[in-house]
């Protein structure tokens, strides 16, 4: 099983690429679809999730061509399921894309309800609630949501819950309903905006995406486009935590610095020095950063997706500092694993009470999920001597070449999957 081994202790300096957002790009895939006609797509993020959807797109008959690692032209005109494999989709949640763009434009989808994962119990019932109140007959069939409509027609819905995955996901069936769809208490994120911005390249008829309320006016087909990814806030967030754990001075690229502003903030609450350019924020760490306080919230809030990595952070802060946790109801399973490093954090049901120390001691720790795994490594860049991270498969979902990225920054960190490989890193390292 690979792992990330790594010798902790040196400040971590100098310039990162950030790539396209993952988020974004999986609603965007799914969306590609909509269209008989070619789509081309760049500024891809090369990670796990996004060349599974690849599959799962190509597996119901739409033409993929890899153009390069980044790039991909789609051609959804010869589809002929409405049904996705299995196999593919429990990979991955994002896969519930599929029930909103095949809807609205074959009026039929069948997919596999998306498995829950380990930072909570991701129900879909808002996704579902949007697709009803277009017109469409939606049942749980076998474990898969099966959903037919002789005819969308726009409708006024309301949100219960701010949810990205259902915002998206009814933006695209009502994209091509007929009539208006006013869609309210939306979420608000990037990656939401981006998907709207892309559907209108296509000739999608949607305002109002990024803010309270989304119209949508339903158009009858949608064209061909070529389109370019956001830069994915949370990787660029990630980058910019690392540089506040290990005392160093990262300035992350290519990015959109307002996307980042809620991140920017907290670090240069805790005594970081934060300095923004138009396409670039660089962030430096000092010696003595203190406590705050951080509560996940939808876009502009804080981001759940930076919770572990701040936390990390926090936990190498001078002080007491408590983290909210409002979106998930398990996201704080990387607080056992950064106990074992020296960590002193207290979970107190969606709280977590964070008592800062000088450091970590390097130690064997897991990846629960994804950016749990994020925030362990930069947890392990930080400590004294090695730590190792394993399942890193989590990580390899949302991060691409994060061990060369690191790299390329003075980490001593490497991907090994074997005890001998492992060895060998030690040996060389010292
Ligand atoms: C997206 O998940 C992201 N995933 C998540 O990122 C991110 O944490 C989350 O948005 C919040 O920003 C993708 O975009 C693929 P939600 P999503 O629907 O859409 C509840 C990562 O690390 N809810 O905004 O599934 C839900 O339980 C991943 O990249 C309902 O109750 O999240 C949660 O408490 C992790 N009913 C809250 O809303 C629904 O129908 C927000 O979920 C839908 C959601």
């Amino acid at each position: 099983m690979e792992q990330y081994i790594m010798k902790g202790g040196n400040p971590l300096v100098g310039e990162v690429n950030i790539s396209g957002a993952k988020n974004a790009a999986l609603g965007i895939l799914a969306a590609a679809i909509m269209t008989d006609e070619d789509v081309l797509i760049d500024n891809l993020p090369d990670v796990r999730d996004i060349n599974v959807l690849l599959e799962a797109i190509a597996e119901i008959g739409a033409t993929v061509e890899r153009i390069d690692s980044h790039t991909v032209r789609i051609n959804a005109g010869k589809i002929k399921e409405v049904s996705v494999d299995d196999e593919f989709i429990r990979k991955i949640r994002a896969s519930y894309y599929f029930i909103g763009a095949l809807l609205g434009k074959y009026k039929s989808a069948e997919v596999p309800l998306p498995g829950g994962c380990n930072i909570g119990s991701r129900p879909i019932d808002q996704h579902l609630k949007g697709f009803k109140a277009l017109g469409a007959k939606v049942d749980i069939v076998k474990g898969s949501v099966v959903a037919h409509a002789i005819d969308l027609v726009g409708s006024h819905i309301y949100l219960d819950v701010v949810s990205v995955g259902a915002t998206i996901n009814i933006m695209m069936a009502a994209a091509l309903a007929e009539g208006q769809t006013i869609l309210e208490n939306v979420a608000k994120e990037p990656h939401v905006v981006d998907v709207a911005n892309f559907l209108n390249s296509m000739g999608a008829n949607i305002k109002g995406a990024g803010t309270d309320v989304i119209r949508i006016k339903g158009v009858t087909k949608l064209h061909g486009t070529e389109y370019s990814v956001i830069p994915d806030q949370i990787e660029a967030g990630t980058f910019m935590c690392a540089a506040a754990a290990t005392r160093g001075d990262i300035t992350v690229k290519n990015v959109i610095p307002k996307h980042l502003e809620a991140i920017s903030a907290k670090l240069a609450e805790i005594g970081c020095e934060i300095v923004e350019f138009d396409d670039a924020v660089r962030v430096v760490g000092k010696p003595k950063q203190h406590s705050t306080n951080i509560k996940t919230l939808p876009y502009p809030g804080f981001p759940t997706d930076m919770q572990p990595q701040m936390a990390v952070t926090l936990a190498l802060a001078e002080g007491t500092s408590m983290v909210t946790e409002s979106i998930f109801e398990n996201r704080f399973k990387y607080v056992d694993e950064l106990a074992r490093m020296g960590g002193s954090i207290k979970v107190e049901g969606n709280v977590a009470v964070i008592d800062g120390v000088k450091n970590f001691t390097g130690a064997q720790v897991e990846a629960p999920d994804l950016r749990a795994g994020a925030a362990l490594v930069i947890a392990g860049l930080a400590a004294d001597g090695y730590t190792v991270v394993d399942e890193i498969g989590y990580i390899q979902r949302g991060y691409e070449q994060f061990e060369k990225k690191l790299q390329s920054l003075g980490a001593v960190i490497e991907k090994v999957d074997s005890e001998k490989e492992a060895r060998k890193f030690q040996f060389r390292v010292g």
